[in-house]
């Protein structure tokens, strides 16, 4: 973490599915970068790759579903070397997915603890290089 109000980093994430012959590239070279008290949204049409950004995130990503690349940063944390105890331990104190019924148009969010202990849904500043499942995934964030 090169700065102290980054909460989350996201370098050059790639999330593929590995279904026997096929390889579903579900993200592909996803960075962003979430700091205090910023909101985030993903914004992207169905199967762009929001979902699995998260999963990634948050290390619930199940076989066949693989990270294949790319460093995730939580605090002082390197999730991506995380042991799942330590995960789950970070789960629920630091990081979290709230589910959203489907009818209120947001299918998830996830968020972060502030410096100031305070919750935020999905806090972010920075999105770049979403090509997540070749749709174009996007984000709109506010401070
Ligand atoms: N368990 C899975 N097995 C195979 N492909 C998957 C699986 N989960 C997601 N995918 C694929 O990953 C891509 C991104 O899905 P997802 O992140 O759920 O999209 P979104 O949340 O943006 O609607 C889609 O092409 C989807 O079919
Ligand atoms: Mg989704």
């Amino acid at each position: 973490m090169n700065n102290e109000s980054t909460l989350l980093k996201v370098s050059h994430l790639y999330t593929s599915f590995h279904t026997g012959s096929q390889q579903v590239k579900a993200v592909e070279d996803v960075s962003l970068e979430v700091r205090s008290r910023q909101i985030v949204a993903l914004v992207g049409e169905s199967g762009s790759g929001k979902s699995v950004t998260a999963m990634s995130i948050l290390g619930l990503v199940d076989p066949p579903g693989f990270i294949d690349g790319g460093e995730i940063w939580l605090r002082g944390n390197n999730l991506r070397e995380c042991s799942t105890r330590q995960l789950r331990k970070l789960r629920g104190t630091e990081m979290a997915v709230i589910s959203r019924p489907h009818e209120r148009a947001e299918s998830g969010a996830f968020g972060w603890k502030t410096d100031h202990g305070d919750d935020y849904p999905a806090p972010a500043s920075h999105w770049t290089g979403s090509k997540a499942a070749g749709h174009g995934a996007d984000a709109a964030s506010r401070p």
